[in-house]
């Protein structure tokens, strides 16, 4: 398809995707977060993307997704007009762009985190490769973070290996709402063994977008407490996180999950994105946490699939429980088996 193209240039990532902790909802300016948010990223669902640099016919972007040509081609491209401010380079060029994801593209999950992380690395490698700067750089992985904010917010939180943290914080001083920061020091070495099923409820199509959700708490009743509670989850998460304490994290998680919900339902127009049989599910974590004892609990994004989180040492038990008792609550019994990830990775092309 592009044989005959002169190729000037060209990258290639593969970028996971992430689910958080401590929810991001509502933004300020332009993709900037409302309050602090905490995720870890995944090891199975990513998204491959390749990028191809060419002066050759008059089409800005032809954007290929498994193969065939995309339906994302001019979101894209509105995308590099937009961060062309920051990489004046772009105006320069045509874009060939192959992407595909790991995970079904109708499994309910979002891949906007990891297609906007996989582009916005290759964009990076690129714009240092014209720099002559030295990718292997605490610089290289803001830029790659930054530019991914820019296409989708919680794309900025997938470009590190582990847990992340977005936005402001008095916790780090380097922390900011323009891109993530990986939280390297410290984190207990129980949580580098999270793992995350997720619990695929419906596949169908969203009835309310992020975008619109977050524009919902631009005017929401409850926005300057949901901003405090969000930061101070922030704070007790990561003192859970560095100290070990697994009640405490199952405690913020939950508490955060249904939050993100409440705040849905309380906006206005309200929206419900929860199913009855996600909501069977989260009972039902929370009855066998209570039998048990383990050490699970639910987290949720904006839509109604349950990511049910739990411990390496209780993998036995848990995946016997789901065997058992959540199956039946999914679609077609579809589940994804996922952990904490290693982070992005060149793609060799
Ligand atoms: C509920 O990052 O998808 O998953 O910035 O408009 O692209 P845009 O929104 P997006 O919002 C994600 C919201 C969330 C919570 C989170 O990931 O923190």
């Amino acid at each position: 398809m592009t044989g005959n193209l002169k190729t000037l240039h060209r990258s290639a990532w593969k970028c996971p995707s992430n689910i958080a902790l401590v929810k991001y909802w509502g933004k300020r300016d332009f993709q900037k977060p409302m309050n602090p948010s905490l995720s870890f990223v995944l090891q199975n669902a990513f998204t491959e993307t390749s990028v191809e640099l060419h002066k050759n016919g008059d089409q800005k972007v032809a954007f290929y997704f498994d193969g065939k040509p995309g339906p994302f081609g001019e979101r894209i491209e509105k995308y590099l007009e937009y961060v062309s401010c920051k990489l004046p380079w772009i105006s320069k060029y045509n874009f060939t762009i192959f992407s595909k994801n790991s995970f079904p593209h109708s499994a309910g999950i979002a891949s906007s985190a990891s297609s906007f992380g996989a582009l916005a690395l290759c964009l990076t490698e690129l714009d240092f490769s014209f720099s002559g700067r030295e990718t292997a750089s605490a610089d290289f992985w803001r830029e790659a973070s930054e530019l991914a904010r820019m296409g989708s917010g919680s794309a900025c939180r997938s470009v590190y290996s582990g847990f992340s943290i977005w936005g402001q914080t008095q916790l780090f001083e380097s922390s900011s709402d323009d891109f993530a920061i990986r939280l390297t020091d410290g984190v207990s070495p129980i949580f580098q063994g999270l793992r995350d099923a997720i619990l695929l409820v419906d596949s169908g199509k969203k009835e309310v977008s992020s975008s619109a959700g977050h524009q919902l708490m631009e005017q929401h009743i409850y926005q300057r407490s949901r901003i405090a509670q969000a930061t101070e989850n922030v704070n007790e998460l990561y003192l859970a996180l560095i100290s070990g304490d697994q009640q405490k994290f199952v405690q913020v998680v939950e508490a955060e999950a249904l939050s993100l919900h409440a705040m849905m339902m309380t906006s206005s127009p309200s929206f419900i994105l929860l199913k009855p049989n996600s909501l069977e599910i989260m009972n039902r974590i929370r009855r066998f946490r209570e039998k048990t004892q383990i050490p699970v609990c639910f987290t949720i994004d904006a839509g109604p699939n349950i990511h049910l989180l739990y411990f390496q040492g209780n993998e036995l038990d848990v995946k016997a429980f789901i065997d058992r008792e959540l199956l039946q609550f999914c679609e077609d019994g579809n589940w994804i088996d996922d952990r904490i990830g290693s982070g992005p990775q060149p793609v060799t092309i």
